[in-house]
């Protein structure tokens, strides 16, 4: 008797296990035959009342629809669980064809560049890059530089003062050779490049500005001549301006050089032929330079019957002006931006 329900159950599941690839269809087939008042559940709670010569393979018939149906369940659930991603993936998918919206690019700054230009040259020589501060101290800014209070040296650099006459804005980048000095702690060799913002009670006009980038650099160790200095500026304008440029030097005078000199390029301009930018001459000058003062080597702790070096400063705007044909500092002060950076037109468009 149970049995034959057992059977027509069967042939129920036979009918009704059709593919489908819908989600509510088999949902509601797992209810009719394995929810709690399904089909094949209640034939399970029948066994109880089943003769026990039957039990046995009452059991089994019903384990066996339970099986078929659950295999059914899980191969189905498979084909219609792939159908619903491979349909959320479809929607989802991204169209790569679509015009990205325009990202806007900085451009470089050609003052920027040009310090960068040059700091490449030293660090492949061996110099650090150094930082100092803008605001600093008179003992730095000079004395230590061998410029005591009321020499006449310091009417060149006219000083902007912040308090009494202690604190400054720096004049100059050469504070930076002391306070790398002091911090070396007598250690050898001390090869540094700083590149910093200057200011002076300058009027401004084309080649004037009361604030400007200076780039200071200095090296110390034994044996250091001008001719030493000779070849680093050789090696460094031929890299920033071309192979065929020269330099030569002239003398000057600084406090904290001793020789000090003037650095001269060939007009970039007219390769030494003489043009109106180098007045003619075929030259420019570009550096202040020098063998380091022993009194400036004796103040920051190196002994200069041991130790010698040599030091150099020049203003960057006019290294960028120079390459980049412009005639007036205060063009990289201005808000145009179209003059000091360098925009990739191809990428513009
Ligand atoms: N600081 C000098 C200036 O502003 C430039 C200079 C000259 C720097 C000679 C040096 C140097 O280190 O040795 O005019």
């Amino acid at each position: 008797m149970e049995n034959k329900r057992v059977n027509e159950v069967k042939e129920m599941l036979q009918k009704d296990l059709v593919e489908t690839d819908d989600l509510k269809v088999l949902d509601d087939l797992r209810v009719k035959y394995l929810g709690k008042k399904g089909l094949i559940t209640e034939l399970n709670s029948e066994i109880k009342n089943v003769p026990n010569e039957e039990k046995k393979e009452f059991g089994m018939l019903v384990n066996e629809l339970r099986n078929t149906f659950n295999e059914y369940f899980d191969k189905t659930k498979e084909i219609i669980d792939t159908k619903i991603l491979n349909e959320r993936l479809e929607k989802e998918a991204i169209d790569i064809s679509l015009p990205a919206t325009k990202i806007e690019l900085g451009a470089p700054n050609i003052l920027e560049k040009v310090i960068e230009e040059v700091e490449e040259v030293f660090m492949s020589m061996g110099y650090d890059v150094v930082d100092g501060p803008e605001i600093e101290e008179d003992k730095y800014n000079f004395e230590m530089l061998n410029i005591p209070k009321g020499h006449p040296a310091r009417d060149a650099q006219d000083t902007f003062y912040i308090e009494g006459d202690e604190i400054l804005l720096r004049s100059q980048t050469s504070p930076v050779q002391v306070r790398t000095m002091l911090k070396g702690e007598g250690k050898i060799p001390i090869r540094m490049i700083c590149p910093g913002k200057t200011y002076r009670r300058d009027d401004d006009d084309a080649s004037h500005s009361h604030q400007f980038m200076q780039i200071e650099g200095l090296l110390v160790d034994k044996d250091i001549s001008l001719s030493d200095l000779k070849g680093t500026m050789d090696v460094l304008f031929k890299r920033l301006f071309g192979k065929d440029v020269e330099t030569r030097f002239r003398p000057s005078y600084y406090q904290f050089t001793e020789p000090s000199v003037e650095v001269d390029i060939t007009c970039v301009n007219c390769h030494g032929k003489g043009c109106p930018v180098c007045k003619h001459t075929g030259w420019v000058t570009v550096v202040g330079a020098g063998v380091v003062h022993p009194n400036v080597l004796r103040m920051s702790g190196y002994d200069p019957d041991v130790w010698s070096g040599f030091a150099f400063g020049f203003g960057a705007e006019r290294l960028a002006m120079m390459k980049y044909d412009i005639n007036d500092i205060r063009t990289f002060y201005n808000a145009d931006l179209r003059e000091t950076c360098i925009f990739d037109r191809e990428d513009e468009e």
